[in-house]
């Protein structure tokens, strides 16, 4: 999102000249379009539900956790803003940060929304992997129709029909989830491309076709049930194949391709969607079968993982799709220890409002044999009194430590110390508090040292980078890096910013500028003034920048508080009756600004 917000500030900016996105290929003229007729509270709305509050809408920021809302999204301006982390942009800012799609990715996801097809400019500039991609796409399609075909009028197609009666799966949900069936032989799929070099080569690089070391090319998935894996956009991505019986391995499953990576991609999640569009829980299961059985008996909002267990990324999608996520897991050992690995996982990401929970299930079953045995509605009832991640986390660590209430107590911290969800932080302590027979998370804290400030910061969201406004971090980064001021051009729109404490930041960009000095020398510059107090502690304060971003991080501030120019100038002046005619100009300039029409 910052980086195509950059674009925009290219005239304000010498330092973020470079036009990251001009040498795309689709047409400037083009986005234009797409960002007018798009309408940005509809678009957030339908994701995030918004409130009307006065000429704006808001509602909690998506992009990072709070409590009370700071988000806002403009209909006027078509642009969203959030005073809690910073994050800001338009239409195709926005999909790029929620559905972490890339720039093209986004363009397209809002073309599709209104039914056009994205042009794309002749020669230069086009992404070196755009076009490969794009055949890739289609040829999953092209064999995933060829699949769903052979299941319907092959040969054999008879043993798996049967195999499919045997486990009792019903011809809707074969439809729904697109089922099909790669015939026995070496290339059922590959000799349908037989006059076609490249899209031979292009199935090796989709990986449905191997190549042995003699050269020799042949259809990875024989004889196999074929379940399609989808992304969020619909298109299929990979394939998980069964044997129709006992053989080994029990799946096969596409290997990592450009377009296919799995720890980013939920098994179900489209399907899940197609059917709910705002679902309000999410059961997570670990197999194809468990999914398609579970939607067949009506409990149609279960995914599964592709053969890991959950990753971040995995739990930060489900967690944006719904509030609730139930993690589901055999009641074996084995099924404890996943749900343990999926609980640290998921601690950092949770928000606000947001519930994990754990449900184990009876042993040597899995959600496919027990939702045919006991019904929609008892599998329900189960779900209900899933684990909250509390209960889950302190029995485990009872149960692992006993009376050893040290190291329970170091466990529960380190864990606790990840949970950026204040709510559930505080929820947690008091819990470990009251488990260790203390009075209070207050006393706790005190005896155990607790500290906030090493939390994980590695999987927060993006746009929370540091803690604090972007001025603080602003400021914080120049006294104690003062050579991130070194030689920045003068930022007079700063000046204009009506905000406390902007003139600190002017002062010491002023005084970074052109002398190479030290944070001390920074602050000795300060003795006696009434700012010293706060600089000083700025000097202390943890920014939670990694060295190699410091530089990156600092032109993001600046570009955030610019922005607040912008929107501060902006309301400034089409709040005015009458205009003078560069005041005319100025406005009709920020209006294109605002809308990414530089
Ligand atoms: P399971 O072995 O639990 O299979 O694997 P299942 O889902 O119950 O399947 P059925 O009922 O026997 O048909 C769970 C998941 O682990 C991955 C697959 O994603 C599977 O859905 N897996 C399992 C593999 O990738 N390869 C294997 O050989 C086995
Ligand atoms: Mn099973």
């Amino acid at each position: 999102m910052l980086l195509h917000g950059l674009f925009v500030y290219i005239y304000l900016f010498s330092f973020a000249k470079g036009g990251i996105y001009t040498a795309m290929a689709i047409p400037r003229d083009f986005i234009n379009e797409l960002v007018a007729r798009t309408d940005i509270v509809d678009l957030i709305d339908a994701k995030v539900p918004l409130k009307k509050a006065g000429k704006n809408h808001s509602a909690c920021c998506p992009f990072h956790s709070e409590k009370s809302p700071s988000f806002t999204v403009s209909r006027d301006k078509q642009f969203y803003h959030c005073f809690g982390c910073g994050a800001h942009g338009n239409a195709i800012d926005f999909v790029m940060e929620y559905d972490r799609l890339d720039f093209v990715d986004a363009v397209e996801d809002l073309a599709g929304r209104l039914g056009v097809d994205v042009p794309r400019e002749q020669g230069t500039g086009k992404r070196k992997d755009e076009g490969l991609s794009r055949d890739l796409y289609q040829l999953m399609e092209e064999s995933s129709l060829f699949f769903q075909k052979q299941l319907r009028q092959h040969t054999d197609k008879q043993k798996v029909l049967d195999y499919l009666s045997h486990r009792g799966l019903s011809d809707e949900v074969i439809d729904h989830f697109n089922i099909g069936f790669a015939p026995d032989g070496w290339d059922g799929l590959l000799s349908r491309y037989r006059q076609n070099q490249e899209s031979q080569d292009k199935l090796l690089t989709a990986g449905m076709v191997i190549e042995n070391d003699s050269g020799k090319r042949y259809d990875r998935f024989r004889d196999r049930l074929m379940f399609p894996i989808r992304d969020r956009r619909g298109r299929v991505i990979g394939f998980g194949g069964r044997v129709l019986g006992d053989g080994t391995p029990k799946y096969l499953n596409s290997p990592e391709t450009p377009i296919f990576h799995k720890g980013y991609e939920l098994y179900g999640l489209y399907e899940l969607k197609q059917r709910h569009r705002d679902p309000q829980q999410i059961l997570i299961v670990e197999g194809y079968m468990d999914v398609v059985a579970l939607a067949q008996f009506g409990v149609d909002y279960g995914v599964a993982s592709l053969g890991t267990s959950t990753t971040a990324e995995q739990f930060q999608l489900l967690l944006r799709s719904a509030k609730e996520v139930i993690c589901c897991y055999d009641g074996d050992r084995a099924g404890t220890e996943a749900a343990w690995r999926a609980l640290e996982t998921a601690l950092p990401l949770i928000k606000p409002g947001d519930q994990v929970k754990f449900m184990f299930l009876p042993e040597g079953e899995d959600p496919d044999s027990l939702i045919r045995q006991i019904g929609k509605e008892k599998f329900e009832q189960s779900i209900g009194i899933a684990k909250s991640l509390p209960d889950f986390l302190f029995e485990t660590l009872a149960t692992r430590h006993g009376t050893d209430k040290g190291t329970l107590a170091k466990q529960a911290m380190a864990l606790i110390e990840k949970v950026q969800d204040t709510v559930l932080q505080s929820l947690l302590l008091e819990n470990l508090a009251y488990k260790l027979g203390m009075n209070s998370a207050e006393e706790l804290k005190r005896k155990l040292g607790f500290n906030v400030k090493s939390q994980s910061k590695s999987l927060q969201s993006k746009a929370l980078k540091g803690r604090g406004t972007p001025l603080r971090l602003a400021i914080a980064l120049l006294v104690q890096h003062p050579h991130l001021g070194n030689e920045l051009p003068e930022q007079r729109a700063l000046k204009h910013i009506k905000m406390t404490g902007i003139e600190l930041l002017i002062l010491l960009l002023d005084r970074t500028r052109a002398d190479n000095i030290t944070s001390a020398q920074l602050l000795e510059q300060f003795r006696g003034d009434d700012q010293l107090g706060t600089l000083k502690k700025l000097t202390q304060w943890d920014h939670q920048v990694a060295d190699e971003n410091l530089q990156q991080e600092f032109k993001k501030a600046l570009v955030w508080l610019n922005n607040q120019y912008i929107e501060q100038r902006y309301q400034e002046l089409s709040l005015k009756q009458h205009h003078t005619k560069e005041e005319r100009m100025q406005l009709k300039k920020l209006i294109a600004v605002m809308q990414g029409q530089t």
